[in-house]
């Protein structure tokens, strides 16, 4: 490391991933590590919070030390320690602010707080190595589905969101329904190839809605789960879905989700007149969404940005977002704290 680098060691613990990172305040990445716990909830089929956090408090130093060791530096050369602090599982995200208060305090360096959704966006600033604001922002993840006018890095105003479920929640909650393995985003994916997507007709929120932003893929859960119980609503697990049918129902499925968040996207374009979607979260990883909004990107000539697939789901790097606040003097004392839901911006 060049003597002058400023750098940030950014955690994150929002959720299941424990994940450390160092950044420069010209935002190179000297280190990053995640540490991912989905063995641990695979058989519950979810996230369990009481055990995530308990894998937490066990990960996080060894995660630290592997990300100080990759970048070569000593803890002491460290400048700043940033921790997401907003939205997430309240026991997952308080690992990270004690240890992030922990460090701030013995190394009597500056705290810095990060908001977890804005950081899935700057995710794709940092892919694309350049200015990517103003933008509409779209961060589709296990826990949220959410369009934001982003005037800068640090401001977003929310535009619309699902009113239940988030994206990937119902990817989940699908894969499990069709004993696809955990998590379900991939899984789906994986089944859908060999699947029609028009082989069921499943409903499509607010799709045809020009004055709606928001999402509800609640009814379309539903509607999988209908088509493969009944109305009556049997076990699943005493369920035998013939393959085809399990490649069908997951493709169906698929572009439901897609045509929802595709068809959003593009309104929210519209709306704001910005011509740059970036969009961010685990469900941003998939392929599907991801050629259909190049598509339309390329028909409606604006700008996509898509953040690589290792920052799509929950990691460190995105924390990066802690520089910009650096700059604007944005940072907290050690009554610093969590704040576990989201507060609408609207
Ligand atoms: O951003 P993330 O790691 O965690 C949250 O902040 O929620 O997102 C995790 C979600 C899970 O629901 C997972 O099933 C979904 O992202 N996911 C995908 C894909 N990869 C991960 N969903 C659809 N297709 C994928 N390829
Ligand atoms: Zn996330």
């Amino acid at each position: 490391m060049q003597k002058s680098d400023f750098c940030i060691l950014t955690l994150e613990t929002t959720c299941d991933e424990t994940a450390a990172a160092i950044v420069t305040d010209d935002l190179r990445v000297l280190g990053s590590v995640v540490a991912s716990q989905e063995d641990l909830h695979r058989r519950f089929g979810g996230v369990v919070p009481e055990l995530a956090s308990r894998a937490h408090v066990e990960r996080i130093l060894p995660v630290i030390a592997e990300t100080i060791q990759k970048a070569n530096i000593k803890l002491c050369d460290l400048d700043a320690i940033a921790v997401a602090t907003t939205p997430g599982l309240a026991g997952s995200l308080l690992v990270g602010l004690m240890a992030a208060k922990t460090l701030a305090f013995t190394l009597n360096i500056p705290l810095v707080s990060v908001d977890h959704l804005q950081a899935h966006i700057y995710a794709c600033r940092m892919a694309a190595e350049k200015n990517v604001f103003p933008c509409v922002g779209l961060v589709v993840s296990g826990g949220h589905t959410s369009l934001y006018d982003c005037r800068a890095a640090t401001e977003f105003e929310l535009l619309g969101s699902t009113i239940d479920d988030a994206a990937g929640e119902a990817f989940d909650k699908v894969a499990s329904m069709l004993s696809l393995p955990y998590p379900g985003g991939p899984s789906i994916q994986k089944a859908a190839e060999a699947g029609n997507p028009e082989a069921y007709a499943f409903p499509r929120a607010f799709l045809r809605d020009p004055e709606r932003l928001d999402f509800s893929f609640s009814g379309l859960k539903t509607a999988v789960r209908y088509q493969l119980t009944g109305p009556g609503g049997a076990d699943f697990s005493t369920l035998t879905i013939p393959a085809q049918k399990v490649a069908d129902i997951a493709a169906s499925f698929q572009a439901a989700v897609v045509d929802c968040v595709v068809a959003k996207s593009i309104l929210g374009l519209a709306k704001t007149g910005y011509e740059r979607l970036c969009v961010g979260g685990g469900v941003a990883a998939n392929a599907v969404l991801r050629e259909a909004l190049a598509r339309e990107a390329k028909k409606g000539n604006w700008e996509l940005i898509t953040a690589p697939l290792a920052l799509c789901t929950d990691n460190a790097i995105m924390g990066a977002i802690a520089v910009e606040k650096m700059r604007e003097g944005v940072v907290e004392s050690l009554l610093l704290d969590i704040r576990p839901g989201l507060v609408r911006q609207k």
